[in-house]
């Protein structure tokens, strides 16, 4: 597949995805994801994590990088192409190898009555990565690279495995076809927070010395500053602020994100981040207005905030989607 190393691995531009729902004869239309730009350049893999509310469309976002949900409206490129309109061969051959998800719960994606082992061969398998004793050694690549082997693995059901294994053999799995990105939400959310560290850790490893990029779609921002090179602050299907880490979740301009910061209990302020915060609730009532979708909680609301929607402004070394940086 061509592919010139200054074409953008991933281009989201404009991004949009409308669900309708039908309650009675009332129609509601929902942007769950909503004109959202990002872009993950291909020379330097990086991980990008998408951080926000319950609702805030991250999954949404997560499910038509992986093609599994059309945008309607917007650009979203994987190498050049168009994935939406990739046939379902070029799925198959290409794309899939390319871009692999990894999922919440790796006890949900494996059954309880089959060898954990049969999995990594299916995908070995259906990718036609190797051929004959070099599926297992292929196989058993991907699992060093996440610290077990094959020997190891081979024969033992999901229940034999720790929660952290199983989320390791999860990751090998997606490794197997050597993908240059992976698309991970919420990979760690289930873990305890001793074994969440070390997935995190390998994420990073991953980045440095197999040069895979990751969309870190979470909920929690003191594992999104450990883990990420870069953040895109999420709030009801707007990307609001995205730029460097340090940078957003450092000094944070968007009102969002501040009040998304000063939520996070602290116990000791010389350990910011290192506490296990949530993001507060997603408030019930939603405003009316065509202005911002902050403009109702925001401490700094302007008159225009209520009527006018904000563009994305650069200011600080990051962009933010907000009137005060106009
Ligand atoms: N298939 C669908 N049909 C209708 N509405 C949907 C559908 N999928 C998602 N939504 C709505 O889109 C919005 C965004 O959902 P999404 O799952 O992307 O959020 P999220 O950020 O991943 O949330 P969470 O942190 O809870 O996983 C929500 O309001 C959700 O109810
Ligand atoms: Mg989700």
């Amino acid at each position: 597949m061509q592919h010139t190393l200054d074409q953008p691995l991933l281009e989201i531009d404009h991004l949009t995805r409308v669900f309708l729902s039908r309650q009675g004869l009332s129609v509601t239309r929902l942007e769950a994801v909503d004109d959202a730009s990002l872009t993950l350049t291909a020379g330097k893999p990086e991980i990008y994590a998408l951080a926000g509310e319950s609702g805030s469309g991250k999954t949404t976002l997560a499910r038509m990088v992986l093609g599994l949900e059309r945008p309607s409206e917007g650009t979203l490129n994987y190498k050049g192409r168009s994935v939406g309109e990739l046939s379902a061969r070029d799925k198959r051959t290409w794309f899939y190898k390319e871009v692999q998800p990894v999922f919440q719960d790796p006890f949900a994606t494996f059954s309880p009555m089959k060898r954990i082992d049969s999995y990594l061969y299916e995908t070995a398998r259906n990718y036609q990565v190797a051929k004959g004793a070099d599926v297992d050694k292929r196989i058993d690549e991907a699992l060093r690279v996440v610290g077990l082997t094959l020997a190891e693995v081979r024969g033992r059901y999901p229940n034999e495995l720790s929660g952290g294994q199983a989320q390791r053999v999860s990751i090998a799995r997606a490794l197997i076809t050597r993908p240059s990105l992976l698309v991970a939400d919420e990979p760690v959310s289930m873990l305890d927070a001793s074994l969440r560290m070390s997935i995190l850790n390998l994420f990073k490893d991953l980045r440095d010395k197999e040069g895979v990029a990751v969309l870190y779609i979470t909920h929690d921002l003191a594992t999104a500053y450990y883990t990420a090179d870069r953040i895109g602050v999420m709030l009801r299907g707007w990307i609001v602020e995205t730029g460097p880490v340090e940078r957003v979740l450092g000094s944070p301009l968007h009102p969002y994100t501040q009040l998304l910061k000063s939520s996070v209990p602290q116990a000791d302020p010389d350990k910011a981040w290192s506490a296990e915060p949530t993001l507060a609730p997603r408030p019930v009532t939603f405003p009316v207005s065509g202005g911002c979708k902050f403009a109702a909680r925001c401490p700094k609301v302007m008159d225009r905030c209520r009527v006018e929607i904000p563009a994305s402004y650069e200011a600080e070394g990051r962009s933010v989607k907000c009137f005060l940086y106009a």
